[in-house]
């Protein structure tokens, strides 16, 4: 006997579809804009895109009214494992006090406290509301733990929201060990690394002045991709600095922030595979000076944008914001932005079958309230977001 087919959605009467397919519809650029569109899901892929008026018939029908539609969002930089916040923190920065890495520190004494009823309530709250404003793949990292029970209670916890899961036990030296980095990173490379590692398919270090440095990031890096985890590194953010460096040679997926980069950081990430991730909602939540974009995408690096939404250094969960702010401040295109949130984060992710509209991807679809893209940026604060498809299926608002 036949399995029964999936049922079939059409969404049709797409105004304009950003596909990410090369080649698709009646533009150049790497979007494969289509106007007059449609897409057709089953078994939670597409498997049917182009014009409206050759659309196959389905099982069930949404008129999107001629929207605009893209691909879901892919945020692949978060930090979603944390209790309380710091608002008193951030407060104090808008009155003219730096940014410092030892704030972390708040943080870590909160997300301990917490029950594990507690860290779940959280992240599906920060999720929820990234969802509604159409992330439809996350990443989120430990590091608000920072011993071995609280970084792999971390790490279970997001693994029960999503696959890309980040061991970061290198967020800050524990404060147990404010004496003893050396002891630090050996408990990091050793039995944290042993409890944390069935739980997570990435290994990330903060690779900056007052965290870790070139040699104990390199340390770690190396020992994770030794238990089969992949680096990605939080480069550069603070000031110059051997993160962007290490993370090209140690072949990482992503260095992330690079807002703080020479000449020869800019030619290493365009000439190797790492993708350059620009994160605007740490800038804009610090006061400090965006990243340069432009230098990164005329060198020819792969560039890819997302919230790092932390209680700490950037506490927005919604990437149309930092479109709009890479749009105003970082010298991008609204397309360039737009790739960059989309099949930006699925290369920083290492991911083919989503931040993308083509037969086979996963069926992940945000419907905009709008008639272009475009307009993610041009009307910056608005919620544009009106309809959210992950794997298929309509989130339930
Ligand atoms: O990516 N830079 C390191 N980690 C976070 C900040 C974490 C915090 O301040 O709590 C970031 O910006
Ligand atoms: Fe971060």
């Amino acid at each position: 006997m036949n399995p029964t087919p999936a049922p079939t959605t059409l969404v049709t009467n797409i105004g304009s579809l950003v596909t990410n397919t090369p080649g698709t519809g009646d533009c150049a650029t790497p979007l494969g804009l289509l106007h007059d569109a449609a897409v057709v899901m089953a078994g939670g892929r597409f498997v049917w895109a182009g014009p409206a008026a050759r659309a196959p018939e389905a099982d069930e029908r949404y008129d999107a009214g001629g929207r605009a539609a893209i691909p879901g969002f892919v945020d692949s930089h978060s930090h979603l494992v944390f209790a309380g916040d710091r608002t008193a923190e951030f407060n104090a920065r808008m009155s003219g006090h730096a940014y410092r890495a030892g704030g972390i520190r708040t943080t870590v004494a909160a997300t301990r406290a917490a029950t594990d009823d507690e860290l779940d309530a959280n992240i599906t709250r920060y999720l929820t509301e990234a969802l509604r404003q159409g992330t439809t793949t996350f990443e989120t990292k430990s590091g608000y733990g920072l011993t071995v029970e609280d970084e792999a209670r971390a790490l279970r916890i997001a693994a029960r929201h999503t696959d890309e899961t980040t061991y970061l036990g290198a967020h800050i030296v524990a404060p147990e060990y404010a004496d003893d980095p050396a002891g630090y990173v050996d408990l990091v490379t050793g039995p944290m690394l042993d409890a944390c590692a069935p739980h997570a398919r990435w290994v990330d270090v903060f690779c900056e002045k007052g965290a870790f440095d070139g040699d104990q990031a390199r340390a770690i890096l190396t020992a994770g991709a030794a238990r089969g985890l992949v680096p990605r590194v939080h480069a550069n953010q603070l000031g110059h600095g051997p993160g962007v460096q290490l993370a090209v040679e140690l072949n990482a997926a992503s260095a992330d922030h690079c807002t703080h980069l020479t000449d020869a950081d800019v030619d290493a990430l365009a000439n190797g595979t790492t993708v350059a991730t620009l994160l605007p909602g740490a800038e804009f939540s610090t006061r400090a000076d965006w990243p340069d974009a432009r230098r990164l995408l005329a060198a020819g690096a792969t560039v890819a944008l997302s919230t790092d939404c932390n209680p700490g250094s950037s506490f927005t969960s919604s990437m149309p914001f930092c479109i709009a702010l890479a749009v105003r401040d970082m010298g991008m295109t609204p397309d360039e932005a737009l790739w960059s949130a989309t099949a930006g984060g699925a290369a920083a992710l290492r991911r083919t079958d989503i931040g993308r509209i083509s037969v086979g991807a996963r069926a992940d679809l945000a419907l905009l309230d709008a008639p272009s893209h475009v307009h993610l940026a041009y009307r910056p604060g608005v919620p544009l977001v009106r309809e959210v498809w992950r794997a298929g299926i309509r989130a339930d608002f």
